[in-house]
C-alpha cells in the first residue's frame, strides 16, 4: 500500500485519528513533527525560535521528501506542510492524501483548549485564535482542496472509522 497522509489544519486530529487507523491496521504511523523534533532534538517551537520558519520549511520539506517513499504506513503531516514548496504534489504523486475538514468552531475549541504550544498560536486570545484561524484556513484551504479526499472531521472517532472503512472496502 502506498502512503496515506493526512494533511488538515492544526487541531483536525490528524495525529490521533493516523495513530489509531495504524493501530487497526497494524501497520506504521509517522508523524512529520515528531521525526523532525527527534532528528535535531529540539522542540517546534525551539526549531522556530532559533532558526525561523522559513528554515522550518525546508526542514519541514526535507523531512517529507525522506519518508514520501515509505509503503504501508500513515503519515501524519504539519498543518502548514501541503502549503509550501510542491509540497501538496508530491504528496499526492507518491501516495493518498487525506483532508481532515474541521469545522473553524471545533478548531478554536480544541486549539485553545490544548493551550498554546504550537509557535504560530503563542499569546493568542480566544478572539485573536478565531480571527487568526478564520484568515489563515481559508488561505490554506486552496492547497488542502488539492487532497484526493476530503472528510468532515468535528468528530474524530467518526472520522477514524470513515477512513477505515474506505480502506478495508478498497476505495482508497
Ligand atoms: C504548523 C502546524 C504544526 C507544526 C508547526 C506549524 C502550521 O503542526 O508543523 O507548528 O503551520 O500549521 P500541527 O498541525 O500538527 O499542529
Amino acid at each position: 500500500m502506498k502512503p496515506i497522509f493526512l494533511i488538515g489544519y492544526m487541531g483536525s486530529g490528524k495525529t490521533t485519528i493516523g495513530k489509531d487507523i495504524a493501530t487497526n491496521l497494524k501497520i506504521s504511523f509517522f508523524d512529520l513533527d515528531q521525526l523532525i523534533e527527534e532528528n535535531y532534538q529540539k522542540s517546534i517551537s525551539q526549531i522556530f525560535e532559533e532558526y525561523g520558519e522559513s528554515r522550518f520549511r525546508e526542514i519541514e520539506r526535507n523531512m517529507l521528501n525522506k519518508i514520501s517513499d515509505y509503503e504501508n504506513c500513515i503519515i501524519s503531516t504539519g498543518g502548514g506542510t501541503p502549503c509550501f514548496f510542491d509540497n501538496m504534489e508530491q504528496m499526492n504523486n507518491k501516495g493518498t492524501t487525506i483532508f481532515l475538514d474541521t469545522s473553524i468552531d471545533e478548531l478554536v475549541d480544541r486549539l485553545h483548549y490544548e493551550g498554546n504550544k504550537r509557535p504560530l498560536l503563542q499569546g493568542k486570545s480566544r478572539q485573536q485564535l478565531y480571527e487568526y484561524i478564520t484568515q489563515t484556513l481559508a488561505e490554506r484551504k486552496s492547497f488542502y482542496s488539492k487532497a484526493k479526499v476530503k472528510i468532515f472531521a468535528d468528530d474524530t472517532n467518526a472520522t477514524t472509522s470513515r477512513i477505515l472503512q474506505l480502506i478495508k472496502t478498497g476505495i482508497i
